[in-house]
């Protein structure tokens, strides 16, 4: 068999085979197959599309590329999430603490930010002494006794998308629905979890851009994962506008701590309540989703959500005292407030400049070696749907970097304000199983 041959009749719009994808796969991640010619099969893969059954097979056998995660040892029904990226995303923060609250085991590995979107670990990372490297043996045991453990891929887990997802991010072949679920489900099913729920967001800080591709994707992972017997669901949620108030670590860090004590913005909190409650059914710890929500309620009020954050920090080697205190996270050297120059009611925040912006202020990484300034980021005053009267604060911008006049007035931009009056954004917008 020859790669070219693989290439030329994907490139055709033709059918592989199971053992043409595993030729490629096994190729790749061997060394035998070089990246150019991975990247051209990947770039035919996003023109051409491939079928329910090869995406299907390409996600099986990226999955037994490494290491499967067995945590049978865990009692319980452990439950996992996975959200397709976007800005301001600290759901995780939140989600995780509230379900291990309500007895359900949660066992996530996250990933770190991707371009303009942020990634768990790196706020994690905003807490000091957080490890999110931990050996298998103590997360096994974090999971059983505390219920809640929120840690990196391990080394060994899909090699094929390690290598797959670096190509694709400098070939521009990110967003192609059977590579981003291949890859997104290769990695969930390799963990070990018994439930998935995927979080797919669509706008302009998300890989899908509208509604219809994001519902294309979600039921395509929906399929792979019920094809490979997980129960797996999925929510589609906006991602025109950064996902509650605060962008950036540590900034994203104090607001997953308010949202626990009940003062969350209405977005993230409503998002978190939906897709809890999913996975509370998904556990079998309730019958119906409205049950779920009252219990995810009351997880918050009684505090032991909260609680459930401080027993996982502490037990990854995190300083509690930031967790009670999230006044103590150091601020950044420049605060600045961008104020509106006219009135109007907010129409759209793009999250795009939103990401992209927070990056350059210093939260997320340019180029692979970038070192994360965790104070950095951008807080949201006003949310689309909100009227705002000239010089009202849009928003505030923290940053240690001394020239960034420029990304002042990027951020800026991406607010769109107009005379009508508007209905606020729903967050999440239909859910699939
Ligand atoms: N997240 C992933 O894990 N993979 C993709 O391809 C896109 C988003």
């Amino acid at each position: 068999m020859r790669m070219v041959d693989i290439i030329v009749k994907k490139r055709d719009g033709k059918i592989l085979t199971k053992e043409e994808i595993s030729f490629f796969v096994k190729g790749y991640v061997n060394g035998s197959i070089p990246d150019y010619q991975v990247s051209a099969l990947a770039m035919a893969i996003l023109f051409r599309g491939m079928t329910k059954e090869e995406i299907t097979v390409l996600t099986d056998l990226m999955m037994h590329s490494g290491d499967i995660i067995d945590l049978s040892s865990i009692k319980g029904v452990k439950a996992d999430k996975h959200s397709t990226g976007g800005v301001g995303d600290k759901t995780s923060l939140v989600l995780g603490p509230m379900v291990a609250a309500c007895g359900v085991k949660v066992a996530k590995m996250s990933g770190r930010g991707l371009g303009h979107t942020g990634g768990t670990l790196d706020k994690m990372e905003a807490i000091p002494g957080m490890k999110i490297a931990i050996p298998e043996e103590q997360f096994m045991r974090q999971v059983n006794e505390v219920g809640l453990a929120i840690v990196g891929q391990t080394g060994h887990l899909v090699p094929a998308d390690k290598k797959l997802y670096s190509l694709r991010d400098v070939t521009g072949t990110v967003e192609s629905i059977p590579l981003i679920a291949s890859s997104v489900m290769s990695k969930k099913l390799a963990s070990g979890s018994d439930t998935i729920l995927l979080d797919v967001k669509f706008g302009s800080g998300a890989f899908m851009k509208d509604l219809q591709s994001a519902r294309e994707l979600a039921r395509t992972m929906v399929d792979i994962g019920d094809g490979l017997n997980r129960d797996t669901r999925a929510i589609l949620t906006d991602m025109e506008q950064p996902l509650g108030l605060a962008v950036g670590n540590a900034l994203e860090v104090k607001e997953a701590i308010a949202t626990l004590h009940g003062k969350g913005p209405h977005d993230l909190v409503e998002l978190c309540l939906e897709a809890g409650a999913i996975m509370l059914e998904q556990a079998k710890v309730v019958k119906d989703l409205k049950t779920g929500r009252q219990m995810l309620e009351k997880a918050i009020a009684d505090g032991s959500a909260f609680n459930k954050l401080k027993e996982m920090v502490r037990a990854q080697g995190g300083d509690v005292s930031f967790i009670e205190n999230p006044e103590k996270f150091p601020l950044a050297r420049h605060i600045v407030e961008i104020r509106a120059e006219e009135e109007g009611y907010v129409r759209r925040i793009e999250a795009l400049e939103i990401g992209e912006s927070a990056m350059r202020l210093g939260a997320g990484r340019e180029t692979y070696d970038d070192v994360i300034d965790m104070s950095a980021g951008i807080v949201l005053a006003k949310k689309v749907g909100d009227f705002v009267k000239a010089g009202d604060v849009l928003c505030v911008v923290h940053t240690n970097k001394n020239d960034f006049a420029a990304i002042l007035e990027d951020i800026r931009q991406a607010f769109k304000l107009s005379k009508e009056k508007l209905a606020p954004l729903p967050i999440v917008h239909d859910y699939i199983r």
